[in-house]
């Protein structure tokens, strides 16, 4: 097993995990569903393989077609699949045996996959619940209805609640060991930034950069965290195509993020000048955005809302606006009406882990815990509200973008007009955009941002461009 921690009890570490969960649940069966593999067009070529992370997080375990059957009882799990045959060893190589991939998870009892038909069949007839997590592949719907015998419409809605808020309070608060895996993930990320920035140049394509920086993680043998976006058009806020030429006096937005071994996320963003200079307007709005982000980072620590950092880091983002001519009154009301989510309609972040947005497939209990979303524009983008606590990894990342689009939309309906001068912000519509984020850990003093240090003021980021 690939692991930045790896002197860490990880058998114990996982075994600790199940525990935890399983007396939390108070009672029944958890049937936790590895992934199976993804044709893309016949069943020998796949998409490349990623776990399900939820059964990373209690097993370790990136193979595929694994299930792990948790029972009532402390330290009783077993794991189903199937011993590599002579045709998966001759096409695709030796694999190590079910018997050590239980071994390296702390689990002893291995059995072929077929045999757990059987055992939920009889903790059925027990009127025993077996718990399960809401499925996001059809190929894990087809299996659970057809293990559980219940159509497949009814499925995701039958997914075990308890089970879902046990999971997002275990996975919310990240140990030392998970928190290596994500510093050891900044580490390449860092080296795939400070690459972007020294490379770019006019006339290139977004697709030269975005293949240099992928090339850096895959050389380390690192999975991207997710599609990278590299992109002319920061203002789109992902924006998953490479087909733009960099050009003379426009800003390039880089938000990538490599994997560690163990499949932690990293989630970094900066924006830099394609020549290698700021011009004073970008100068100016890249200060308010890092003014921004500047002042959420301070005010993170435990018991405090991330909601209330949202509306802080907007409220500082409001003044800088107002500062610069393009917002106007008062910069408090103006976030209350919610005016300033003309230049950030996204919220100041999320949870990291597992996942980029980490455990966003169990919905709302994990970022808003029992709270119910708020309907005005902007704020009800927000992926994390809740009160923070020491444990939590997070990411902080304002933007200021220009949406053509949206200024024009908002200008016609002549909305929060008392606070947004459209005269200046429409000879902007083509700016783009600027985002600076961060993954930052909740201490119990405050917070402490993750990984290596990436050009961030002004003069680091021209530096890290000079040419
Ligand atoms: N890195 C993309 C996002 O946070 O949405
Ligand atoms: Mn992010």
């Amino acid at each position: 097993m690939h692991t930045a921690s790896p002197n860490a009890d990880w058998a114990g570490i996982f075994r600790g995990r199940r525990d935890r969960i399983r007396t939390r649940t108070g009672g029944g069966l958890i049937l936790w569903m590895g992934h199976a593999p993804q044709p893309r067009n016949y069943a020998a070529n796949t998409y490349p393989f990623r776990q399900n992370s939820h059964f990373l997080y209690v097993t370790g375990l990136a193979e595929p077609d694994l299930l792990l059957l948790s029972l009532p009882e402390a330290g009783r799990d077993i794991l189903f699949g199937d011993a590599a045959s002579l045709d998966d060893i001759v096409w695709t190589g030796p694999r190590p045996s079910l018997e050590e991939l239980a071994a390296a998870a702390g689990i002893d009892d291995v059995r072929p996959a077929d045999g757990i038909r059987a055992v939920l069949d009889e903790a059925r007839r027990q009127g025993q619940p077996v718990h399960y997590l809401p499925p996001y592949r059809h190929s894990s719907v087809y299996a659970l209805s057809r293990l559980l015998g219940i159509p497949m419409e009814e499925v995701g809605g039958r997914a075990s609640s308890l089970l879902m808020e046990q999971v997002a309070i275990e996975r919310s608060v990240k140990g030392p060991e998970e928190v290596a895996e994500i510093e050891e993930a900044l580490g390449v990320t860092g080296r795939m930034h400070r690459a972007a920035m020294a490379a770019a140049r006019p006339g290139m394509k977004e697709s030269e950069l975005a293949g240099l920086i992928q090339g850096i993680a895959l050389a380390a043998d690192r999975a991207q965290a997710y599609d990278p976006i590299v992109t002319v058009h920061g203002e789109v806020l992902h924006n998953h195509s490479y087909q733009n030429v960099l050009a003379a006096g426009g800003l390039v937005l880089n938000d990538s993020g490599a994997e560690s071994p163990m499949g932690y996320a990293s989630d970094i963003t900066r924006t830099f000048p394609v020549s290698g200079r700021f011009s004073p307007m970008q100068a100016d709005l890249y200060r308010a955005v890092l003014r921004t982000q500047l002042g959420a980072i301070a005010m993170i620590r435990p018991g405090v809302s991330y909601r209330e950092v949202h509306l802080g880091a907007c409220l500082v983002l409001a003044e800088a606006l107002r500062a610069l001519g393009l917002m106007k009154g008062d910069p408090a009301a103006a976030v209350e009406a919610g005016a300033h989510a003309l230049f950030l309609p996204h919220g100041i972040g999320h949870m990291l882990g597992l996942d980029v947005h980490d455990m966003e497939d169990l919905g709302d209990i994990v970022g808003h815990g029992k709270e119910k979303r708020p309907g005005q524009f902007g704020l009800n983008y927000l992926r994390l509200s809740r009160p923070l606590e020491a444990g939590f990894v997070l990411t902080v990342e304002p933007g200021v973008y220009f949406i053509p689009a949206l200024i024009e939309r908002w200008r016609a309906e002549g909305l929060h007009q008392e606070f947004l001068d459209y005269d200046r912000i429409a000879a902007l519509a083509g700016f783009g955009g600027i985002r600076i984020e961060d993954d930052v850990l909740v201490t119990p003093e405050g917070a402490r941002v993750l990984g290596p240090p990436v050009p961030k003021t002004v003069a680091e980021v021209e530096e890290a461009c000079a040419r």
